[in-house]
């Protein structure tokens, strides 16, 4: 039977990957944020995780303005990253998982979620910026990657209720899948933060506080908030805490922290990187 091993959260800034590039983890800059991933690296050698459900927000690169689904799954054999003007390098190919793709869809639609299915998917840096975090010398990925994607760009969004069913009908389906893979959940984006308009910059440690706190053990406090409150709260981009809400549903009923590092600013960013393991 398949086991879900636990859960991996972290923010996706694309400038992480150019610091990774320039050989900057030990700047003064970047130390703090970079210094939460040992934990993680030392957690995913022991829970040895050979597939991934990943929620994150695409930013573009295959849906923009003009089609912009609510939620997508990928079904694809593989992904590929693709450049997304950011300069930065292309990362490696991913292998996908078809028959799981489609097991998470078929549940999901039987309770009533109606996901755009995705059978070709490029792969951008809310995806490829978290793998290079987690597994930073390895020749290939060595997980397989089924993507979710999130609407967090253009509005109406999906409440953040929503998105916590979604994830809880996306642990259903995980816990009835047949396989014997070791999964993990990853949730992608966030934390706070607005990157356009008058309020550029803007981030808020009280309310990311609220977040970590709650998402482990009361993930619905999560979901009193409106959409509206929650841009207020997190910013435009932060309202990327949906794909971590999504996660957080996928991984089941029970949850414990066992890792947690924050810091502010990494490029107007409250960036987070935090584990759990099912409770
Ligand atoms: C940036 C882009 C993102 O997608 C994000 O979530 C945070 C920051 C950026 O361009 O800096
Ligand atoms: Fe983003």
């Amino acid at each position: 039977m398949a086991e879900i091993v636990g859960a991996y959260f972290t923010s996706h800034v694309p400038s992480i990957g150019g610091a990774i590039h320039r050989g900057l983890k030990q700047d003064p800059y970047w130390k703090p944020f970079f210094d939460g991933f040992p934990p993680v690296h030392e957690w995913l050698a022991k829970v040895k995780p050979d597939v991934a459900v990943v929620f994150s927000n695409d930013h573009g690169l295959n849906f923009f303005l003009d089609k912009m689904p609510t939620f997508a799954v990928g079904a694809a054999p593989e992904y590929a990253n693709a450049d997304e003007g950011w300069g930065l390098p292309l990362y490696k190919t991913f292998k996908g998982h078809p028959e799981l793709s489609w097991h998470i869809i078929e549940g999901l639609v039987e309770e009533e979620f109606d996901p755009v299915t995705c059978q070709s998917m490029l792969v951008d840096h809310a995806i490829s910026i978290p793998f290079e975090l987690a597994y930073p010398d390895a020749e290939q990925w060595p997980i397989k990657l089924v993507p979710i994607g999130i609407n967090t760009v253009q509005h109406p969004l999906p409440s953040a209720k929503r998105c916590l069913a979604l994830g809880r009908s996306v642990h259903k389906a995980l816990a009835s899948w047949k396989g014997d893979e070791r999964i993990v959940v990853i949730g992608t984006g966030g934390l706070s933060h607005q990157l356009d308009g008058e309020r550029a910059g803007f981030m808020n440690a009280e309310y990311d506080r609220f977040c970590l706190d709650n998402l482990v053990s009361d993930p619905d406090a999560l979901t009193k908030d409106s959409i509206h409150e929650i841009v207020r709260l997190a910013g435009t981009q932060g309202v990327e805490v949906l794909n971590w809400i999504a996660a957080r549903g996928a991984l089941g009923p029970g949850a414990r922290e066992i890792h947690r590092n924050y810091h502010l600013p990494i490029s107007n960013t409250a960036a987070a990187t935090v584990l759990y393991e099912p409770a």
